[in-house]
């Protein structure tokens, strides 16, 4: 295809540019986190999974139509073998100006330098409880001090804006916004509080567990001086500061607000399909195109560009429903 200037450009039918994609590389986890995967989880088979290889092209060829973001996520993005070779092939690539990743931080102390050597940019570390038992329960395996070593790690290891993510679960962890807070203020660091949302089957019913992020904010205001702030990374998080601190802490609210407007992203699951709404069924297969052309980017550029066509206009989220909102887990699409 003889692509023009405007055709390097992914925008949909209701004008949104894309320009940021969140690509994951494994639905595996080394945690089973309650609000993100049931107790007995299967997993893909290796070959229903893209090879790095293919990442780092479907990487590539975004790159190549104005993407200028790119998170890596899972799953856990660092439990697949050899991932970081995968941030050495992509890092530098020009046009690529923010490679970032969400990671659960349990690997980090032995990762976090060599990443930040292949170009990567920003971390994102999910931390929903300072207190190692209950940290447990959470994520029902995962070790709390070797997440603390991870975060060490990346700030030895240069990184800055590190942010934390944590999803509140009333009765269950909703009693650590404050000591979170803290902590982030204490180590520097932003946070940001993600509502729970239904994505996936899970062992709970979502509504006994949903904590409205307009009462975090609440919660908050009463303890900590904090100034609404316009700055935007140009995602769904609307951000305050904690006057005389570093810290700037988010609220990425699915359910109390509805962001789909300014929506710039896509997201490609292991699988390597395109959705182009994480609350909404709608998808390209990007991997029989990889596979059957190894040689020829033409024909994913072209399904890539069609795709824009069916970009949802927004999600629509609701909480009593007995089903998810969607079939598929977080850690199938990419948090
Ligand atoms: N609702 C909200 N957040 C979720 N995450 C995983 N599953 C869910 C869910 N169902 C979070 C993880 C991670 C981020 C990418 O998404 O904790 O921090
Ligand atoms: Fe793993 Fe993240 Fe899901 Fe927890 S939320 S099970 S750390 S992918």
């Amino acid at each position: 295809m003889a692509y023009t200037e405007q055709a390097h450009q992914l925008i949909d039918q209701f004008g949104r540019r894309v320009d940021y994609i969140r690509l994951s590389i494994t639905d595996r986890c080394d945690f089973r986190c309650v609000y993100c995967m049931s107790e007995d989880m299967s997993f893909l088979p290796r070959e229903e999974v893209l090879t790095l290889e293919e990442c780092a092209r479907l990487v590539k060829v975004f790159v190549a139509l104005g993407v200028s973001k790119v998170r890596i996520t899972g799953g856990e993005p660092l439990v697949r073998k050899n991932a970081l070779s995968l941030f050495e092939e992509i890092g530098h690539l020009p046009g690529l100006k923010e490679l970032v990743m969400t990671t659960n931080g349990s690997q980090l102390e032995h990762f976090a330098q060599p990443l930040k050597q292949a170009g990567l940019s920003r971390i994102n570390i999910s931390v929903d409880s300072l207190d190692p038992e209950r940290f447990r329960k959470i994520t029902r395996v995962g070790d709390l001090s070797k997440v603390l070593r991870g975060i060490e790690a990346a700030q030895a290891a240069g990184f800055a804006n590190i942010k934390l993510n944590t999803v509140l679960m009333r009765g269950i962890n909703d009693d650590e916004a404050i000591p979170l807070v803290d902590f982030a203020i204490a180590q520097g660091l932003d946070i940001a509080f993600i509502e729970e949302m239904p994505l996936g089957a899970v062992d709970h019913q979502r509504d006994s567990t949903y904590v409205s992020n307009q009462a975090t904010l609440k919660l908050l205001q009463g303890h900590f001086p904090l100034i609404s702030s316009a700055e935007s990374t140009g995602g769904p998080a609307k951000y305050w500061r904690v006057a005389h601190a570093n810290t700037r802490i988010g609220f990425i609210s699915p359910h109390s607000h509805n962001f789909c407007e300014a929506c710039n992203r896509v997201r490609i699951t292991c699988k390597g399909e395109l959705y182009l709404c994480l609350g909404q069924e709608d998808r390209v297969d990007l991997m029989p195109l990889l596979r059957a052309y190894p040689n020829d980017d033409t024909p994913l550029i072209e399904a890539i560009l069609a795709s824009m066509r069916v970009k949802p206009k927004g999600h629509d989220f609701d909480l009593q429903r007995q089903a998810p909102a969607v079939i598929r887990f977080m850690s199938q699409t990419g948090g």
